[in-house]
C-alpha cells in the first residue's frame, strides 16, 4: 500500500503517518524528518535545507525529489510506504508519478487533513518535538508522560525552529500557494480522500482507517 499524507503545516500528517505505519508494518517516510537529521548531523544536505525551512520556505524541488526516489529503492519500501511531507509541489507530484510508473505501479491513496489555519497556528504553538528520534508531543493534546521529556527516548523536548509564530504564518502561506494544488492533483487521479483534522487524533486515525478499509 502506497499513501501520500496531504494537508497544511500541523495539520496532522506525522501523528497520523506514525499511527498507519505502525498498524501496517509500513515505513513512514517525512522528507521535513529526514532534512531535520541532516541538519542534526551537519551534512551537505543539511546545510543547503536549513537556509529554506528556517524561513518557512520549500528546499528545491531536484534536491528533494533526488532524496525520494533514493529512499523509495531502499528494501523496506517493498510492501509500501507513507510519505509524509513530499510531495508539496505539482513538480514533486508529477516527478513521482513518473518514477512510480516506471516499476509500473501508482499511488493507492491520498489523503488530505483538513485543517483551517487559526486551528494551525494555535496548536503548532503546543507542539514539542524531540530532538534526537523526533517523536512529536502537544502540551495539550498529546502531552508526554513527564513534563518536557520524550517518552520514546528521554531526551528533552523542543519547540521546533520552524514552530514561531512568524514562520508558522509563512509555511502556511507557502501551503495554500504551492502544495494545496495537490489535492486537486490527486482527486483528479481518483485517489483522494479527506478526513477532518479537528477532530481528536484517534478518531481521526479511526476514520482513516475505515476509509482504508480495515476492520477497528
Ligand atoms: P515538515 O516537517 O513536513 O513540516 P510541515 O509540513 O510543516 O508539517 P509539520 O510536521 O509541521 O506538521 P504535521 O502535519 O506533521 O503535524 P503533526 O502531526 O506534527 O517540513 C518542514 C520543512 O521542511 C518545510 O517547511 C520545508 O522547508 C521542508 N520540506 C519538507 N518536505 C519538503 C518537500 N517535500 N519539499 C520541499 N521542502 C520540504 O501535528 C502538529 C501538532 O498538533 C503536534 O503537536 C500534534 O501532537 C498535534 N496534533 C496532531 N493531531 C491533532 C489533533 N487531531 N488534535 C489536536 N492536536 C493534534
Ligand atoms: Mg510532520
Ligand atoms: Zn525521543
Amino acid at each position: 500500500m502506497k499513501i501520500i499524507m496531504l494537508g497544511a503545516p500541523g495539520a496532522g500528517k506525522g501523528t497520523q503517518a506514525k499511527l498507519i505505519s505502525e498498524e501496517y508494518g509500513i515505513p513512514q517516510i517525512s522528507t521535513g524528518d529526514i532534512f531535520r537529521a541532516n541538519i542534526k548531523n551537519n551534512t551537505e544536505l543539511g546545510k543547503k535545507a536549513k537556509s529554506y525551512m528556517d524561513q518557512g520556505l520549500l528546499v528545491p524541488d531536484q534536491v528533494t525529489c533526488d532524496l525520494v526516489v533514493d529512499r523509495l529503492a531502499q528494501d523496506d519500501c517493498k510492501n509500501g510506504y507513507i510519505l509524509d511531507g513530499f510531495p508539496r509541489t505539482i513538480p514533486q507530484a508529477e516527478a513521482l508519478t513518473e518514477a512510480l510508473k516506471k516499476s509500473g505501479t501508482a499511488i493507492d491513496y491520498a489523503i488530505d487533513v483538513e485543517v483551517p489555519d487559526q486551528v494551525i497556528v494555535d496548536r503548532m504553538s503546543g507542539r514539542r518535538a524531540c530532538p534526537d528520534c523526533g517523536a512529536t508531543y502537544h502540551v495539550k493534546f498529546n502531552p508526554p508522560s513527564r513534563e518536557e521529556i520524550c517518552d520514546a527516548c528521554g531526551a528533552r523536548l523542543v519547540l521546533r525552529e520552524d514552530d514561531k509564530p512568524e514562520t508558522v504564518q509563512k509555511r502556511l502561506e507557502v501551503y495554500h500557494n504551492q502544495t494545496q494544488p495537490l489535492i486537486d492533483y490527486y482527486q483528479k487521479a481518483g485517489c483522494l480522500f479527506s478526513v477532518d483534522g479537528t477532530e481528536h487524533m484517534d478518531m481521526v486515525f479511526m476514520k482513516i482507517c475505515q476509509k482504508l478499509g480495515m476492520d477497528r
